[in-house]
């Protein structure tokens, strides 16, 4: 992918060419994350590792940075990907998307910067302003927030322009009315209010709206995208299918956003609208879980029927990054979700590892894959080759990525099992309790479980930088020889 970027062959599409652009910046991001990781989680077994030199909450608070933001990269990539094929026309004013991109990328690495040399700041409104704004997962400081938005205006005029001027598809309707609340979305964690309950009732409505709603819709049209593109499913059953899938997503996500009002100072009335929607949730997750499952299916049923091996897919590595996404996303989102969504869960689980262990497999299962599988797709149209086999390094990346992050999420749910069953049901879940319970053996042993399945993601990480780098020659070498 790095040296595929670099040659002119697909000079044809410059939308195609700011997606790869994109998409470098994503996968680095993406290893900065899990080296932050790295640190955070050995910090847990060796409390005085980098103290004071890179403490704890410094490490968290890039790694989860890092995420969302490797994420919207990718997210913005996939939709330059798939713009001109979609429309059916040139993108309109990409120049101003390249330079929107360079804008961009420079003030992440600026912030990047100083979260890891600065780190914090004074109680100020300064430190606000230019170093960190210190809400979760969305800390960069104000300055950077309003070139975000300035940055995302030029994306978002970028697809709107493009839109109205190509061919109106289902998958670019939903994508073109999704994006617009998802980057509105941002807006509302922008401001600050004293009053802490109310700024987490706004810091919310990004966090959870985002991955449970905007972001779910989001995945769906890539879903839909991808699927017509690999396997040729039909458009107008993938179309009907996102459709579904965006009532029921917004139907039940965007009250499901009760399930963080339990205990923030909220009225009470959240407990019984938190419990009913977010308690839905899943059921749009398995929708979308059949549904990439059935297309896959049937056309691999149509291949048979043909004397065909069944092989149809045109991009291996891609599709299975699709269908790793339709069982993590039900894994991650909709079952770690829903076992503690209901209050009367929640009130011994909230804030345990038993969250973390949720927190990791959603994001990975509904976003990491298929933002890898658009990367793939990515390789595929810039080296030019029809049909774009696994080959062992990517077969070991996915093997490893995912292991590595089950792995992890199963040492972090029985950590929090112990938290829960320790600190909250035995000891009260007072100051005192929340130590006793990780000095525990079971605690103890599940970090370090998760420390060693963090070193099984990254070497999966690798695999999957040197592939992502290889394959796309590789796969042109053999189809010239062929
Ligand atoms: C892909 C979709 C999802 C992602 C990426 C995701 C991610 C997360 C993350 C990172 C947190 C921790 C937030 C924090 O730092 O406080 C969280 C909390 C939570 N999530 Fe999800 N989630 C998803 C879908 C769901 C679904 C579908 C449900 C319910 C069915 C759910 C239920 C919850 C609950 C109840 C909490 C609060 C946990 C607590 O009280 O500590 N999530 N989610
Ligand atoms: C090398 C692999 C990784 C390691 C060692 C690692 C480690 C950690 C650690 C130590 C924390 C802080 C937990 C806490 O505050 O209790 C954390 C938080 C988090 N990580 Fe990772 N992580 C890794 C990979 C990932 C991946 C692949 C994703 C998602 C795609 C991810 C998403 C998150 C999220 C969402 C949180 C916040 C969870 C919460 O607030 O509940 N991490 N991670
Ligand atoms: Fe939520």
């Amino acid at each position: 992918m790095l040296t595929s970027i670099k040659t002119n062959e697909f000079a044809k599409s410059s939308s195609k060419q700011l997606a790869m652009m994109y998409f470098r910046v994503a996968i680095i991001l993406f290893g900065a994350q899990l080296l932050m990781g790295l640190i955070a989680a050995i910090q847990f077994l060796v409390p005085g590792f980098l103290f004071e030199l890179f403490d704890f909450s410094v490490a968290r608070m890039v790694h989860i940075n890092a995420l969302v933001v490797w994420m919207l990269y990718a997210m913005i990539g996939s939709v330059y990907f798939m713009l001109e094929d979609e429309t059916g026309v040139e993108g309109v004013g990409i120049g101003i998307g390249k330079l929107a991109f360079w804008v961009l990328t420079a003030a992440v690495t600026v912030v990047v910067l100083v979260f890891i040399f600065v780190q914090v700041g004074a109680g100020t409104e300064a430190s606000i302003w230019f170093i960190n704004e210190g809400r979760e997962y969305l800390e960069a400081p104000r300055w950077a927030d309003i070139g975000i938005v300035v940055v995302v205006l030029t994306f978002y005029w970028n697809v709107f322009a493009t839109y109205m001027k190509g061919q109106k598809t289902g998958i670019m309707t939903v994508m073109v009315a999704n994006l617009m609340a998802l980057a509105g979305l941002y807006l509302a964690g922008m401001f600050f209010t004293d009053n802490i309950s109310m700024d987490q009732f706004w810091w919310w409505w990004v966090i959870h709206l985002w991955v449970e709603a905007t972001w779910e819709v989001f995945v769906g049209t890539l879903a839909a995208y991808a699927l017509i593109k690999i396997i040729n499913a039909k458009r107008e059953i993938v179309e009907m299918w996102l459709w579904i899938e965006v009532l029921m997503l917004f139907g039940s996500g965007i009250l499901g956003l009760g399930h963080h009002y339990f205990w923030i100072g909220t009225p009470e009335y959240w407990w019984e609208i938190g419990a009913l929607f977010s308690a839905l949730e899943p059921v749009p997750l398995v929708a979308m879980f059949v549904h990439v499952l059935y297309d896959w299916g049937k056309e691999q049923g149509a291949a048979h029927a043909e004397g065909k091996p069944g092989a149809v897919a045109n991009n291996g590595p891609a599709i299975a990054w699709i269908v790793t996404n339709a069982f993590g996303n039900f894994l991650g989102a909709g079952v770690w979700g829903f076992f503690h969504t209901l209050p009367q869960v929640n009130i011994y689980t909230h804030g345990t590892q038993f969250t973390a262990a949720h927190g990791h497999l959603a994001f990975f299962g509904a976003y990491a894959t298929i933002l890898i599988g658009m990367m793939y797709m990515g390789v595929q149209y810039a080296s030019g080759v029809k049909m774009l086999k696994s080959t062992f390094k990517s077969k070991m990346a996915i093997f490893l990525i995912t292991f590595g992050v089950l792995g992890m999420t199963v040492a972090l749910t029985i950590a929090g099992y112990e938290q829960v069953l320790i600190e909250r049901a035995e000891l009260g879940g007072g100051w005192q309790a929340f130590f006793t319970a990780q000095e525990l053996p079971w605690y103890i042993q599940a970090q370090i479980w998760r420390t060693i399945m963090g070193v099984v993601t990254f070497v999966g990480f690798i695999y999957l930088v040197w592939d992502l780098v290889t394959i796309g020659k590789q796969a042109k070498t053999a189809e010239a020889a062929a």
